[in-house]
C-alpha cells in the first residue's frame, strides 16, 4: 500500500489514542455499525483532506466500513499528529499522506494524491483538494458525486467560486448545518484554542487583557471562555450586528487600532487577512503574544512582523517565535500564525467532533443515494435534527414533544389575545 508519514512505529501509541477519542463519540460509532451493516458506500473512491487527529481517525474507519475505499491527506501542515497518521495505515489499512511540519511542496504533493485516487465523494477542510481539483486535475472533475465541506473559510470559498461561475461539482456546506457550527466552531475553538495557547506558553489568563479579531462563533466561544478564565475580554468586529452583540454580551467592543496598545494577547478568529497588521504591531506592548485559530495562517501579516524585527529568535519555547522590535519591545507570535488549536493542542474535544463528523458520514450516504445538481447546498434540516436527536440520546436526555394541541396552535392564526 502506498502512503506517506512520518514514522509507522509511531502507530502504538496513535491507536490508543483514536481508540480514547472513539469513546466520546458514541452517534458516529452508531453510524459505523450501521454502515458495517448496510455498506451505503461501496464501490465509492473517498479522498478526504483534513486535519489528521484521532476523531478524524475515527471518520475514516466509520467511511471504510461503509465500504469506501478511502483515503486521507492532511488539511494544513502542521495540524497532522503522525502517531494517529501512523495507526490509520499500520491498524485501520488506511492510505495516509500527512507528516507534521511538511513543506509547501509536500503538502500540494499529498493532495495531488489523494486525488490521483479519482475520488467520487471528497471531503475537505479549507477547500485546498476541491480547488486543485478545479486548477490542475480538470479531467477528473466529472468522477466526482459530491464534495463536503468543513470549515467556514472553506464555505466561503466555494461559494466564491460558484458565484465566479467555477464551481463544477456539487458541494454540501457541512459548516453551515446548526449541529455543525453551533457547537463545533463555538465550544470546540472556544476551549481548544485557550488550549493551544496555554500549552504553547503556560500563561496565567486571569487579569489579561485578551483581545478577539471577529465575534463570529468561533469568537463567540473564545470570549466566553477567555472570560471564564478571568480575562478582560476586548472584542473588534466590522460586522454591526455582531459588535451590538458583543457590546451586549458584556465584552468591550472597539477598533483593532485602539486595542493594540491595550492587549496582552491577541487572537484572530476572523477568515479574513490581515486583521492584525503592521500598525497594529507598531502601538503593541512589550510581551505582547499574538495568536491564530481562523483557518488559514493570513490573519496575522508575518511579512510586516517580520519587516519590523531587529531580531527574531525561533522557538524560544516550543511553538513560540520572539519578534524583537527596533524600539526593544517584543511580540511573541505563536504556532507561526496557524490556527494554534490544533498546532500546538489537539484540535476539538472529540464528544463535539462527534457530531461534524456524523454530518460527514451521513451526508456522504445522502449524496450517493440522490443526485445533487452542481451547487453549494445546505444540510438537509431532517438530518440535521437527526444528528441532535442522536447526540441528546447518548446524553441521557429527553426532551418534551408537542401535544396535538400544540401543533395545531402553532398552524393556526385564529387565536389571539
Ligand atoms: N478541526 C478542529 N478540531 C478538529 C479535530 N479534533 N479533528 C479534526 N478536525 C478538527
Amino acid at each position: 500500500m502506498d502512503y506517506h508519514v512520518n514514522n509507522i512505529n509511531q502507530a502504538e501509541s496513535g491507536k490508543r489514542k483514536i481508540l480514547w477519542a472513539d469513546r466520546s463519540m458514541p452517534v458516529l460509532t452508531s453510524i459505523r455499525e450501521q454502515f458495517s451493516e448496510e455498506k451505503p458506500l461501496n464501490g465509492i473512491r473517498l479522498s478526504a483532506c483534513l486535519h489528521v487527529t484521532s476523531e478524524t481517525a475515527n471518520l475514516m474507519r466509520t467511511l471504510k466500513a461503509g465500504g469506501a475505499d478511502v483515503l486521507l491527506c492532511a488539511s494544513n501542515p502542521l495540524s497532522t499528529q503522525d502517531s494517529i497518521a501512523a495507526s490509520l495505515v499500520a491498524d485501520f489499512d488506511i492510505r495516509v499522506y500527512a507528516v507534521n511540519g511538511e513543506d509547501r511542496d509536500t503538502y500540494y504533493e499529498h493532495i495531488q494524491a489523494a486525488l490521483e485516487h479519482k475520488p467520487h465523494i471528497t471531503l475537505d477542510d479549507g477547500a485546498d483538494l476541491i480547488s486543485t481539483l478545479h486548477s490542475d486535475y480538470k479531467d477528473y472533475i466529472g468522477n466526482v458525486k459530491c464534495s463536503m465541506e468543513e470549515t467556514t473559510t472553506g464555505v466561503i470559498r466555494l461559494k466564491a467560486m460558484q458565484k465566479a461561475g467555477g464551481l463544477k461539482i456539487p458541494v454540501i456546506a457541512v459548516n453551515d448545518a446548526n449541529t455543525k457550527h453551533f457547537f463545533d466552531n463555538r465550544y470546540g475553538t472556544g476551549q481548544s484554542t485557550l488550549d493551544g495557547i496555554i500549552r504553547a506558553t503556560n500563561i496565567l489568563i486571569a487579569g489579561t487583557t485578551f483581545v478577539i479579531g471577529g465575534y463570529g462563533m468561533c469568537g463567540r466561544g473564545l470570549a466566553t471562555r477567555a472570560r471564564g478564565l478571568g480575562a478582560h475580554v476586548i472584542v473588534t468586529e466590522i460586522d454591526p450586528l455582531r459588535a451590538l452583540e458583543a457590546t451586549m454580551d458584556g465584552y468591550q467592543v472597539m477598533t483593532m487600532n485602539e486595542a493594540a496598545s491595550m492587549g496582552d494577547v491577541f487572537c484572530t478568529v476572523t477568515g479574513n487577512t490581515r486583521v492584525l497588521n503592521i500598525s497594529h504591531f507598531e502601538k503593541m506592548k512589550d510581551g505582547a503574544i499574538v495568536a491564530n485559530s481562523g483557518h488559514f495562517n493570513v490573519e496575522i501579516d508575518l511579512e510586516a512582523l517580520d519587516m519590523l524585527a531587529n531580531e527574531v529568535n525561533r522557538n524560544v519555547r516550543d511553538y513560540v517565535d520572539e519578534y524583537v522590535m527596533a524600539d526593544g519591545r517584543r511580540i511573541y507570535l505563536l504556532g507561526e500564525g496557524r490556527l494554534i488549536n490544533l498546532v500546538a493542542a489537539e484540535g476539538h474535544p472529540a464528544s463535539v467532533m462527534d457530531m461534524s463528523f456524523s454530518l460527514q458520514a451521513l451526508m456522504s450516504e445522502y449524496s450517493v443515494k440522490n443526485g445533487l445538481s452542481v451547487a453549494v447546498h445546505k444540510v438537509p434540516q431532517d438530518i440535521d435534527e437527526l444528528v441532535a436527536s442522536l447526540k441528546l440520546k447518548t446524553m441521557g436526555i429527553e426532551i418534551d414533544i408537542l401535544t396535538k394541541e400544540q401543533k395545531d396552535y402553532l398552524t393556526s392564526w385564529e387565536q389571539g389575545t
